[in-house]
């Protein structure tokens, strides 16, 4: 009898992704298809997370970046807002549970001035807590947007030249870099996105410039690590020319 050989190939530990962005989509998707409500989608997208994160810290990705809700998201119902908010205000609250031993850095990025002061103060403890790690970091974006982001840091630049602090010739792709979010996070090298989607929707715009995608029709709640390890893998086999031959 003729077996296919599987695929045995080991993940490149000298080529692993430094920053991933990940679109958590499809969790409204999952639900449904269990007879739940959207939320407990969520609910197990958050815990997918974490898992992940777990997992990329281990092979020693430097920082996720997770989509957790968009600029847009405020137009779902009132309900599913409501009850994002307060998962993410559960899991923030539960920092030291949720990343006890774990070594990871959260932090969130996005437009905090339209979130509650409850999930302002959330967002604080749990940044707080986290700050003296020395693992990977996860970017928890929120109230986030990659035009709105883009638009902030032009504001910022234009604010700087009128203030006669900065010069036209001194704004560069460099100084618009520095006013992102992810100013100090390394570039992002691979974006995921689940559940048979195939689109950027509004994520790191200007970051995904030079980033490898990769795409699977699994719902984000049954995304596993081996999922992860099975994107890692493609990402080492791409040819990442950077605009050269
Ligand atoms: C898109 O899937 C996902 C979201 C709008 C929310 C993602 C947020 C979480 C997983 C919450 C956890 C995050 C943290 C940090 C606690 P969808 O709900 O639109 O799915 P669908 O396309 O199947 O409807």
């Amino acid at each position: 009898m003729f077996f296919k050989k599987k695929n045995r190939r080991k993940l490149d530990m000298n080529n692993i992704p430094q920053h991933i962005g990940i679109i958590m989509d499809g969790n409204g998707r999952w639900a449904k298809k269990r007879g739940l409500p959207r939320s407990a989608g969520h609910r197990m997208g958050a815990e997918t997370l974490k898992k992940i994160v777990i997992y990329c810290n281990k092979i020693g990705v430097k920082c996720v970046t997770a989509y957790a809700f968009s600029t847009e998201n405020w137009n779902r119902p009132k309900s599913e807002v409501d009850a994002l908010m307060d998962l993410l205000y559960t899991y923030l609250g539960q920092v030291e549970e949720q990343f006890k031993g774990t070594n990871v850095i959260l932090r969130v990025i996005g437009d905090r001035s339209a979130l509650s002061d409850k999930i302002n103060a959330a967002i604080d403890h749990a940044e707080e807590y986290t700050s003296k790690n020395t693992g990977l970091v996860l970017n928890v974006a929120l109230n986030y947007g990659g035009r709105a982001e883009i638009t902030r840091a032009a504001k910022s630049l234009a604010e700087e030249i009128a203030a006669g602090r900065r010069t036209l010739r001194g704004v560069s792709e460099q100084s618009l870099s520095e006013l992102m979010y992810t100013a100090n996070s390394p570039e992002v090298d691979l974006i995921i996105r689940p559940s048979g989607e195939y689109r950027l929707s509004n994520f790191l715009l200007w970051q995904a410039a030079y980033a490898e995608f990769w795409f699977s029709n699994i719902n984000w709640p049954d995304f596993s690590e081996k999922d992860m390890e099975q994107a890692i893998l493609d990402y080492q086999m791409r040819n990442r020319r950077f605009g050269k031959v």
